[in-house]
């Protein structure tokens, strides 16, 4: 059989994918805008043979865990269905990226396997059918289908035939903007993204407050996106990312993504501002902060934020491509 071999580059979300009004399907409470970034990808080689029973999963040239395994394995479960294949898969993911580390891993990983499952069987798979499927495997996963600037309908449908991502600029768009992605001292994340949402939808009084929010902040980030206004655009993603982690702080029990050296960076990110430089600081269910900040400044303020105290590396980068097929894993 043939293989098939995608690469997809994580996303980083400026109005983010918080909460899911059907777990089973990933279908969101809100639409979500982001980010794909040029830096992290994850590579998936994918071949599905007619005579295997049960699926098989490397991550970085080693058995997935368990865990991992039977994720994947229920994933390819959606997508022979949606194929209308049987047999085996075996899927080979590469990341040159700390897995589940709050750096988005999973959304690359779902939007590369997705593609290359198509690509291995010469599927004529669209755009918003990859997105869609790519969002059964992780939702932030349907946002790495594009590059660039994306943003992922919430649609209202039960079965999620509307709740697709779409590209709102490609990545050569905004050619002026950057992005740090500064890592924190920090093991893997206590608690995933996935149970981090589930647990602030069922426990904290102030998700309404959230849902209420955000059609505001959606209409701000497009409008910044399509004006190349980096204030707006930060100021909107700044304050959307400390409202998320908000209501998690409020859940029961509460959700504290943040190290210290992340209210560092945050704190010195504002001062910065304050000096007169346009940076604002993103974050994910993690505790690395993003920083947005025009191109020609972005190593004066990488170099500033690695020298706090747990900071333990920076990487400059930018808007990146959507998914790709590519010839070697
Ligand atoms: C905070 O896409 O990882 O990064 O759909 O359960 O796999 P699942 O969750 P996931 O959640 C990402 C949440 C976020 C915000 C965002 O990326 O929009």
């Amino acid at each position: 059989m043939e293989e098939g071999i995608a690469r997809a580059h994580i996303n980083i979300a400026l109005v983010k994918y918080w909460g899911k009004r059907d777990p089973s399907l990933n279908l969101p409470m809100n639409g979500s805008i982001s980010v794909t970034l040029d830096h992290y990808s994850v590579t998936a080689s994918v071949v599905v043979e007619s005579c295997q029973q049960g699926d098989s999963l490397f991550v970085n040239g080693v058995p997935g865990s368990s865990q991992e395994t039977q994720r994947a394995s229920e994933f390819f479960s959606r997508l022979r269905a949606t194929a209308g294949v049987s047999g085996g898969v075996t899927a080979c993911t590469t990341a040159n990226m700390p897995m589940a580390a709050g750096l988005a891993s999973s959304s690359a990983a779902f939007a590369a396997l997705t593609k290359a499952f198509a690509l291995s069987l010469r599927l004529p798979w669209s755009l918003p059918e990859l997105s869609r499927l790519a969002r059964l495997g992780s939702g932030s996963a349907s946002r790495s289908i594009h590059g660039g600037f994306v943003e992922w309908l919430r649609g209202n449908r039960d079965d999620g035939q509307d709740s697709y991502a779409v590209p709102l600029g490609t990545m050569d768009s905004w050619s002026s903007l950057a992005f740090v992605v500064v890592q924190v001292e920090s093991g893997p994340k206590a608690v995933s993204s996935r149970d981090g949402m589930q647990r602030v939808v069922e426990t904290s009084p102030l998700y309404q407050g959230w849902l209420a929010s955000i059609s505001e902040d959606l209409t701000r980030v497009r409008q910044a996106i399509h004006q190349r206004n980096l204030s707006q655009l930060g100021l909107v993603a700044e304050s959307n990312a400390l409202k998320m982690h908000a209501t998690g702080l409020a859940a029961v029990p509460p959700l504290l993504y943040w190290t210290g050296a992340t209210v560092s960076v945050i704190r010195r990110v504002q001062a910065l501002r304050e000096e007169g430089l346009k940076a604002y600081v993103t974050i994910d269910a993690g505790p690395h902060p993003v920083v947005l900040v025009e191109s020609h400044q972005a190593a004066t303020v990488a170099d500033l934020l690695s020298q706090i105290p747990g900071v333990t590396g920076v990487v400059i980068t930018r808007p990146g491509p959507g998914v790709e097929a590519v010839s070697s894993i």
